[in-house]
């Protein structure tokens, strides 16, 4: 398919100009316009870009009823140069088609996933913020469009990628609760798969959290509830004394590129690292005896975000403040190898 050529039809008058790029929330102020391709008749059709807006659906949609809905979560930066910058962008394309396997939902082409995004980011190449800390957010989705209230995969879907500018996800101090109830995901289940429902099913007991005081739940295995896995958007580090430990993934983790960059920058850096099984009791132990250093959430919103402290069993653990940590130093360095302010000796890095 030759993306080259699809359609452009651009916005009449550009939203632009009602953005304050120096106060950018997360999220919620859209660019001018979307990509979008539609699976029917058993095939991936011809693509176009278009303005941002509503679009009609059946009510009797699958999307609707049974949940077929996967997304990702990717980033544009801008370098000093004005370049447009991608990070590791076919490790999404490659677990959205993970997610697509394991909701029925139709693979998508690779290449027209990579040439589509590159012509939407020359389109909306003014949405892209400069500001540091700030980046264009990139959700790109597929949903079933399909219709019939049979309980079974539908024949039509849609992808769309849609871009926002961006500033922090979190606004200020990270508070989670060890979760002792509620699970996220089970063996055999979905919870490695980026799909709507894992999010849907996190709101209610994160409801709960925030009314505690918290900010976010950090997810436990759902057999036991002993072993940290991870938190609502991000993947999980503790550091204990000098040892930076994260869970392993599973089918019940997301496998996130944040977490495998921060583990290979970490390995080089020499720090010592462990890849294994947490137990909340050694959280609490460690939260207890002073060894727990840090603990920090990563992912593509949320970048690193330090955790402040925790709650668990009604007790609350504060974690120190600390001048250079881990968390820091590997956040400058993964943001600038985003930016293209230090050498990218991984080739993470995809020039647009
Ligand atoms: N875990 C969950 C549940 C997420 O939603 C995300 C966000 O994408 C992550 C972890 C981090 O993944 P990544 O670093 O690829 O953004
Ligand atoms: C991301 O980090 O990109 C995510 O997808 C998290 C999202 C749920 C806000």
């Amino acid at each position: 398919m030759q993306v080259a050529n699809i359609k452009v039809e651009r916005v009449k008058e550009s939203k632009i100009t009602q953005v304050d790029f120096d106060n950018l929330p997360f999220g919620s102020v859209y660019s001018d316009h979307i990509f979008e391709c539609d699976f029917v008749d058993g095939q991936w059709q011809t693509p176009n870009i278009k303005p941002f807006a509503p679009i009609a659906l059946d009510p009797s949609a699958k999307i609707f009823h049974y949940g077929q809905s996967i997304f990702e979560g990717m980033k544009a930066y801008k370098d000093q140069k004005g370049n447009t910058l991608l990070f590791r962008p076919l490790d999404n394309c490659r677990r959205l088609n993970k997610s697509a396997e394991r909701l029925a939902i139709p693979q998508f082409p690779e290449e027209l996933f990579m040439s589509g995004l590159k012509k939407l980011l020359e389109v909306d190449n003014q949405w892209i913020p400069t500001k540091e800390g700030s980046s264009l957010y990139i959700r790109p989705f597929i949903f079933a469009t399909g219709t019939g209230f049979h309980a079974s995969p539908a024949n039509a879907y849609k992808l769309i990628i849609a871009t926002a500018p961006s500033g922090a996800y979190f606004a200020g101090k990270v508070k989670v609760l060890i979760e002792e109830n509620y699970s996220r995901a089970a063996n055999g289940g979905v919870g490695y798969a980026k799909a709507g429902g894992n999010y849907a099913g996190q709101f209610y007991p994160t409801q709960l959290a925030i009314e505690k005081g918290y900010n976010q739940v950090i997810w436990t295995d759902d057999n036991t509830h002993e072993y940290i896995e991870e938190a609502g958007a991000m993947n999980i580090f503790v550091r204990i004394n000098d040892t930076l430990i994260t869970s392993p993934t599973s089918d019940r983790i997301l496998d996130g590129i944040t977490r495998k960059s921060i583990l290979q920058i970490a390995k080089d850096s020499n720090l010592p690292v462990e890849v294994r099984k947490i137990t909340v009791a050694e959280v609490v132990e460690a939260a207890k005896n002073g060894s727990l250093k840090e603990m920090f959430g990563a992912g593509t919103a949320a970048v690193i975000s330090p955790i402040s402290g925790f709650g668990y069993k009604e007790n609350d653990y504060e974690l120190p403040e600390l001048e250079n940590s881990y968390a820091s130093k590997l956040k400058k360095t993964i943001t600038d190898i985003q930016t293209n302010k230090t050498e990218d000796p991984y080739g993470w890095r995809v020039l647009v």
